[in-house]
């Protein structure tokens, strides 16, 4: 067996994302250390101190951090969850330009802190910023990305999943394009175990996924984080599972495939944007995006996302 190696990562920003991501982190053994960061000292140093009292709970992962930028030195994985977020009725491009100046004043500190690091922007609207940081600073391609649609395919495969009543492991269905309202699945490879999904049927025979069907756990994907937001004014627990995931495929450079966004360069096309396609993930970040069948409508799809983007890009640069 190898030996354990000392992976270190870091999460700019200890609010709600941030802390929930710190646990996912933690309780998944994600990364040997755990460092939050964030500007505001009282509120960094009580989570760390709330996270590090159930150490005695989890594996040998360690949690430390504050107020101070230079914890975030040489860490092998940065999260970034710093920004304002998302309130009720607004989308997550209205948050494009605060959260880009954010970013442009951070960049730069944290490659400078953390050369070899790869950067997984999880502020929205993540699409965005993915292209904001990429042009704040030098590094190669795929050092750079965002938690993209991970967390909504997620959602899609859980809810297809309570519908099946199967394990969303066995559900095999993906979510491209803007972590946000352009988002859509791809239903034309979308399996439950070997079975494609149109043929899935429950015990009496019933087809249980007509076009109907699709249409209606399309929406309810779209609309989740609304619906979570109106609940309970933001959402954290499963976006920090995900970012958790994420974190794995690097530090254990899994080449996991997941759809995370980064900058396509003629991608069916598509360049100078950052959407989720299926991508391969490892220890340099996206080592390769891949084309998937998708069908004409979901191509056109994909161009539609790439179009929105691409107009809240230009209000932001
Ligand atoms: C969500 C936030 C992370 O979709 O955008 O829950």
């Amino acid at each position: 067996m190898s030996p354990v190696r000392n992976t270190k990562l870091s999460i700019i920003g200890a609010g709600s994302v941030g802390s929930s991501l710190a646990f996912a982190a933690l309780i998944r053994g994600s990364a040997r250390e755990v460092v939050l960061y964030d500007l505001n000292a009282s509120r960094v140093d009580a989570e760390v101190l709330d996270l590090a009292h159930g150490r005695q709970f989890v594996g040998a992962s360690r949690i430390t951090g504050g107020a101070d930028i230079e914890l975030v030195a040489d860490s092998d994985v940065v999260v970034i969850t710093a920004g304002a977020k998302q309130k009720p009725g607004q989308t997550r491009l209205d948050l494009a330009a605060t959260n880009a100046r954010i970013l442009e004043d951070l960049m730069p500190r944290l490659v400078e802190l953390a050369p070899h690091a790869v950067f997984v922007l999880v502020t929205n609207p993540c699409d965005v910023l993915t292209v904001v940081a990429e042009r704040a600073v030098d590094l190669p391609a795929g050092r750079i990305f965002s938690s993209g649609t991970v967390l909504d395919s997620a959602r899609l495969r859980w809810l297809l999943a309570e519908a099946a009543d199967v394990a969303p492991q066995s559900v095999h269905a993906l979510i491209m394009g803007e972590h946000g309202d352009s988002e859509f699945p791809i239903w034309s490879d979308a399996t439950i175990g070997q079975t494609p999904l149109r043929d899935w049927t429950d015990e009496s025979g019933t087809r249980l996924f007509p076009r109907e069907r699709l249409e209606s756990l399309t929406s309810d994907v779209v609309h989740a984080a609304y619906k979570i937001i109106e609940g309970k004014g933001a959402t954290n627990y499963a976006i920090g599972l995900s970012g958790a995931r994420i974190v794995e495929a690097v530090l254990q450079n899994e080449r996991a495939i997941l759809p995370v966004s980064s900058l396509l360069t003629d991608y069916r096309g598509i360049s100078g944007v950052a959407l989720s396609v299926p991508s391969i993930v490892g220890s340099q970040g996206v080592i390769r995006t891949l084309d998937v069948p998708i069908d004409e409508v979901e191509v056109d799809l994909l161009h539609r996302s790439a179009e929105e983007l691409r107009a809240s890009l230009a209000h932001v640069l």
